[in-house]
């Protein structure tokens, strides 16, 4: 990694994309998002949005494994060995999540957005590179590394689906993903306070609470967008959601979670899975 940052937001992003290592590209994401808080905040050298071209796929370490979910070997969360795969699992998806949200800041540079978008998502970005460096201290602590274990290859399969479409990369990451891992994450921080990891405890309540910011993002940008297409946005985020998001949304929702980031509940139950028949 060099010491002087790239131009514009664009080429940080395709920086961060392309670096390898998970603790290197979160270091790499921190700096960027520093330097562009910064320089939005002093007002007088701007930095520019600019252009790049982002990769089709995030750089990745060589471990872990990426296997497909149905190979990833299940464990029971009760046991010692069960908590370090949940929290090798986790890791994985902040790594992700680190590249997802840099992505959507290089990849729709064609379409003219205000300066808050890329506020927003470098703000998402960064908190996710320590949601990522939380996880490997969690695993570290425990004996473990992330890396160790396999991991879900299907992760960015959304990102690929929806590299052309800002739409549906807002209805599908934000607004599906991100908001499925509000629904979830109370179950996980229980499991961890019952076997009194309260590191892992207290980092999984900073990852609930920052997670609601990222949904809101979604939210918000997907309703500015359809605000100046003149277009509806349920309708539209029920067709984007069946068009690109493979499988049907989950209950139990977090009705009360996603309320408070912006998603009423009529955008997501009319998707969820017919229970019973
Ligand atoms: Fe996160
Ligand atoms: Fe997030």
């Amino acid at each position: 990694m060099t010491d002087t940052l790239p131009a514009t937001l664009a080429e940080m992003a395709v920086a961060v994309l392309t670096t390898a290592d998970g603790r290197a590209k979160t270091a790499l994401s921190h700096r960027c998002a520093a330097a562009w808080r910064a320089a939005r905040e002093d007002g007088a050298t701007p930095i520019p949005v600019g252009q790049a071209a982002p990769p089709l796929r995030p750089a990745r370490p060589d471990r872990p494994d990426l296997l497909d979910p149905r190979d990833v070997p299940r464990r029971r969360p009760g046991s010692e060995q069960g908590r370090i795969a949940l929290l090798h699992a986790v890791a994985h998806i902040e790594l992700n999540a680190v590249d997802l949200h840099w992505d959507i800041v290089a990849r729709f540079t064609h379409v003219p957005m205000p300066p808050g978008f890329y506020d927003d998502w470098v703000k998402a970005a960064d908190e996710e590179s320590k949601h990522f460096n939380l996880m490997c201290d969690c695993l570290e602590a425990a004996g473990s590394h992330y890396g160790a274990l396999p991991a879900h290859a299907g992760m960015w399969r959304a990102a690929e689906d929806t590299a052309e479409d800002i739409f549906g990369r807002l209805a599908v990451v934000p607004m599906v993903l991100e908001a499925r891992g509000l629904d979830v994450t109370p179950g996980m921080i229980e499991v961890f306070r019952k076997a009194g990891a309260d590191q892992a405890v207290a980092a999984l309540q900073t990852i609930y609470a920052e997670e609601v910011g990222h949904v809101a993002y979604g939210s918000k940008w997907f309703h500015y967008l359809c605000g100046r297409h003149d277009t509806d946005p349920k309708p539209f985020f029920h067709e984007l959601v069946r068009k690109y998001f493979h499988g049907a949304l989950k209950p139990p929702f977090n009705d009360e979670k996603r309320a408070e980031a912006g998603l009423p509940l009529d955008f997501y139950w009319p998707l969820a899975e017919e229970r019973g028949g």
